[in-house]
């Protein structure tokens, strides 16, 4: 003690040097520190308790972080005990403020309201895709461009995609029975083999011969620098060496490849070509004189290559995650199996050498109902976030304060027992009576979301799936050896 006074005294004395109030002033600051930022963090609290109000969700956010922990490894418990705590509920992660919803009218009710709530992609996905792509379009400008994109799912063109899906199915199907050792028959992760056949089932249908093989072969293999970068939580911005920068570097080869299939498929059709893939139907509806004169929307080279990496962007993991459930599910289910099979030997009169076409699958209800119950049971999106550009009065008790992340939730619809009776067992023949609860309650079906937004291609969706699983069952016996991992959805 004595020698402390000492020392302060000495400090004090010493001429020029440290005055007393330079030496008060380290208390002052940490003391106003201290006070700014608990004020800080009792003010976080408040402003959390003021937008839950009475929803269920913690009383308390975790300082600063939120529920940080839980969105970087986020598991289907979590989610399923939130939307089991009410048909709102809130949660917080990083001060973004967040509204789920489990309710289908209120899921509903956010994708149809694009005045109040707009979809909201990962913070990289801007980054990876470019600001310009259309996918971050709202609003009118939104609704504008996507007119322009449904000459390309028309009846005659999904037509016409069946019999390029059909030919490419065989053809992979054939490589897998030429790889596999029939002596010797042995259970193989299916995860990777499918992934490549829906890339080159996508490639062949949107740029056809306008895309060399090894193109679809490099865009194959790095696409999944595009999957890991578009993780919930990544570092945002493109430095390189990031996962940001791999995927944005992905993205730049790949719209390369599809604008020169583009030029190509431009330059075949001026010529007069025969429409053989998407492009080339663009291509034609463009050319048309009618197509002008109701001032439909030009699109270069580089707009169609954007578009058409977004539909790869849109598409690619949940196909593959239908296709991999699809497979997994068939092979669980023999009696499901026989009555494809039946129905396919039916309808082809036992001739599978001919191709399948739409006007068959017209014929299959078996087989449609097969499609929607995979999309049911394990639906290859949960849930899609949306942002609320205003204050959003969801219900008549709750507003969504502005700003906010509101996310409407498919998983509890396509699994509420009063529409799906037994809603976690695999039963296709719940789609075939046309007055039972399934059919009778199609906003229920929110597989592919609902009102501006919803996905354009889930008609082309429903047939590739349906071509490839009817060539399936008639190419193959099935056997899954099941792992701890086989139903776990992360
Ligand atoms: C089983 C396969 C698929 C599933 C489950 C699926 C699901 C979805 C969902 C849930 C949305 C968002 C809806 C919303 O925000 O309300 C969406 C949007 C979209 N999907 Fe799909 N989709 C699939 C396949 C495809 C395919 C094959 C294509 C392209 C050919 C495609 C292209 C798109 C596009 C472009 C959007 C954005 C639409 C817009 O913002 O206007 N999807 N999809």
């Amino acid at each position: 003690m004595t020698l402390h006074l000492a020392d302060e005294e000495i400090i004090h004395t010493h001429p020029g040097s440290i005055t007393s109030s330079t030496y008060e002033s380290p208390h002052i600051w940490w003391f106003t520190t201290l006070s700014i930022l608990v004020s800080l963090l009792v003010l976080e609290q408040v402003v959390y308790r003021f937008k839950k109000r009475h929803l269920p969700g913690n009383n308390w956010t975790i300082p600063i972080i939120g529920k940080f922990a839980d969105s970087l490894r986020p598991t289907m418990e979590n989610y399923k005990s939130m939307w089991n705590a009410g048909p709102l509920a809130v949660t917080s992660v990083f001060n973004i403020f967040i509204v789920m919803a489990s309710d289908n009218e209120y899921s509903r009710k956010i994708m149809n309201s694009p005045t109040y709530a707009v979809p909201c992609l990962v913070q990289s996905a801007k980054t990876i895709m470019g600001e310009r792509n259309w996918i971050f379009l709202t609003g009118q400008e939104h609704v504008d461009y996507r007119k322009g994109l449904n000459v390309l799912f028309t009846r005659k063109a999904l037509g016409m995609y069946t019999a390029v899906q059909d030919a490419v199915v065989r053809r992979h199907f054939a490589d897998w029975i030429a790889d596999s050792n029939d002596s010797k028959p042995a259970a193989k992760p299916i995860m990777w083999t499918v992934r490549f056949l829906n890339m080159d089932l996508s490639l062949n249908v949107f740029c056809g011969k306008h895309i060399p093989d090894y193109a679809k072969r490099e865009i194959f293999d790095k696409y999944w620098l595009v999957t890991r970068a578009l993780e919930l939580v990544n570092f945002p911005f493109a430095f390189p060496g990031t996962k940001v920068y791999r995927a944005k570097k992905t993205v730049e080869m790949a719209t390369e490849w599809l604008r020169k299939a583009s030029a190509s498929s431009r330059e075949a059709m001026a010529k007069g070509g025969q429409s053989e893939c998407l492009m080339d139907e663009w291509m034609k509806a463009m050319s048309d004189p009618t197509y002008k004169s109701k001032h439909r929307k030009e699109f270069s080279d580089q707009e169609v290559a954007m578009s058409v990496f977004s539909f790869l962007f849109a598409s690619q993991d949940a196909m593959a995650s239908a296709l991999i459930f699809g497979f997994q599910l068939l092979a669980d289910h023999p009696k499901v199996v026989a009555k494809l099979r039946g129905e396919q030997e039916r309808i082809r009169h036992g001739d599978f050498e001919a191709p399948l076409t739409l006007e068959l699958m017209d014929e299959m209800p078996y087989l449609q109902a097969t499609v929607k119950e995979v999309l049911r049971l394990v639906s290859p999106v949960t849930m899609v976030p949306y942002t609320a550009t205003r204050d959003f009065p969801l219900s008549e008790n709750y507003t969504v304060p502005a700003g906010s992340m509101v996310i409407p939730a498919y998983y509890p619809s396509l699994h509420d027992p009063k529409v799906y009776p037994d809603p976690d067992s695999f039963i296709p023949e719940r789609w075939l009576d046309p007055n039972g609860t399934a059919n009778t309650n199609p906003q229920y079906f929110l597989v592919y979301g609902s009102g501006p937004h919803r996905c354009i291609g889930q008609e082309y969706a429903n047939i590739s799936i349906g071509v490839v699983l009817a060539t399936l069952v008639v190419m193959f016996d099935m056997e899954h050896e099941i792992t701890l991992d086989s139903y776990k959805i992360e």
